[in-house]
């Protein structure tokens, strides 16, 4: 009887250390003695993980039953020019992850100098190729090269990028399309933090047809009010301090700093930037981390989703495919 008496005080003691150091952290943290940046990427790390790994998995599942279905294989293309190092890492990690769960898929390359007509043809032979589920011209282009023809080539039910107008075009009307990765991905961590978008003040932050446009239809469906600024925008931080919710899609190094952003505000940084101190994003982490919310860090924080949501998007076209 002693014993257990004493086996409980001794638990007792256990839990009442554990709640104080409890206690003496959350007061570290909200009065910043403890710096917030580990807390931040840990939770969004494991968002990221929480919300690619159910992805992935119903793809690992779906794969399997082909086989017996008889039906036609699905290939991810994705075509590569010249591209810098941080990109091509970018590319084998498509590659590596659909591998990993059993999507074919095949890298054509192409030095940069490679004539249009070349590219034109070759996107028409996978084009009419019914072993092709998906195709994705990685971007930029070399300059001689017809961005636009080249996207407009793409058979819009093989396109993984959701680039084409067809594409574009359904998407703003509201009509099933493929949405581009990128701001699908954000798009679906964002709505995981807050599930409830309607009415909230959202501000992106860059109108590139990859993210920033596409990303304002995705939130315009929300009912966010939604306001797209750019590099012309007069008063870009004054923009910033009226969003519950930052997209930072822009290209320009830790441009969003720590008093652009209002207490418990949810920013999500799409930017990936070479400079002398290593990748960065749009995003000045250590200063935004402090008032944001949630605060999605670079490298790491929107990739694997963009990833996951190529995945899916090709799964999507193969099943429109068999309909
Ligand atoms: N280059 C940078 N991001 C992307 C993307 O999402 N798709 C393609 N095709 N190229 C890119």
């Amino acid at each position: 009887m002693i014993a257990i008496f004493y086996l409980v005080l001794q638990i007792l003691k256990l839990y009442s250390y554990v709640v104080i150091a409890n206690v003496i952290v959350s007061w570290l943290i909200a009065f910043n003695v403890l710096n917030t940046q580990n807390r931040f990427v840990y939770a969004i790390l494991e968002l990221s993980y929480k919300l690619t790994e159910p992805f992935l998995n119903k793809i690992r599942r779906f794969l399997p039953n082909l086989g017996s279905l008889d039906i036609s294989p699905i290939i991810l293309l994705l075509l590569i020019w010249f591209i810098e190092m941080c990109m091509k890492l970018y590319v084998r990690n498509k590659e590596k992850s659909a591998n990993e769960v059993g999507l074919k898929s095949e890298v054509i390359k192409y030095p940069d100098t490679v004539e249009e007509k070349t590219v034109l043809e070759k996107i028409q032979e996978l084009n009419s190729d019914e072993t092709v589920s998906g195709i994705l011209v990685q971007l930029p282009l070399p300059k001689h090269i017809d961005k636009q023809k080249v996207i407009e080539a793409i058979d819009p039910s093989k396109d993984v990028d959701g680039f084409h107008p067809m594409n574009v075009g359904n998407l703003s009307s509201g009509y099933e399309s493929s949405v581009p990765c990128t701001p699908l991905g954000c798009y679906l961590l964002i709505k995981k933090i807050e599930p409830n978008l309607s009415g909230k003040k959202a501000v992106v932050v860059g109108r590139s047809n990859l993210n920033g446009k596409p990303m304002t239809q995705l939130l315009l469906k929300e009912n966010c009010t939604v306001t797209i600024t750019h590099s012309k925008t007069k008063d870009l931080k004054a923009e910033c301090l009226e969003a519950d919710i930052i997209v930072a899609a822009v290209g320009i190094p830790e441009l969003v700093r720590g008093d652009w952003v209002k207490k418990d505000a949810i920013v999500i940084d799409v930017g990936i930037n070479k400079t002398d101190n290593g990748i960065v994003g749009d995003v000045h982490f250590d200063e935004v981390s402090k008032n944001a919310k949630a605060l999605t860090p670079v490298p790491g924080g929107v990739g694997p989703m963009t990833i996951a949501c190529l995945l899916k998007n090709t799964i999507d076209c193969f099943k429109r495919s068999q309909i």
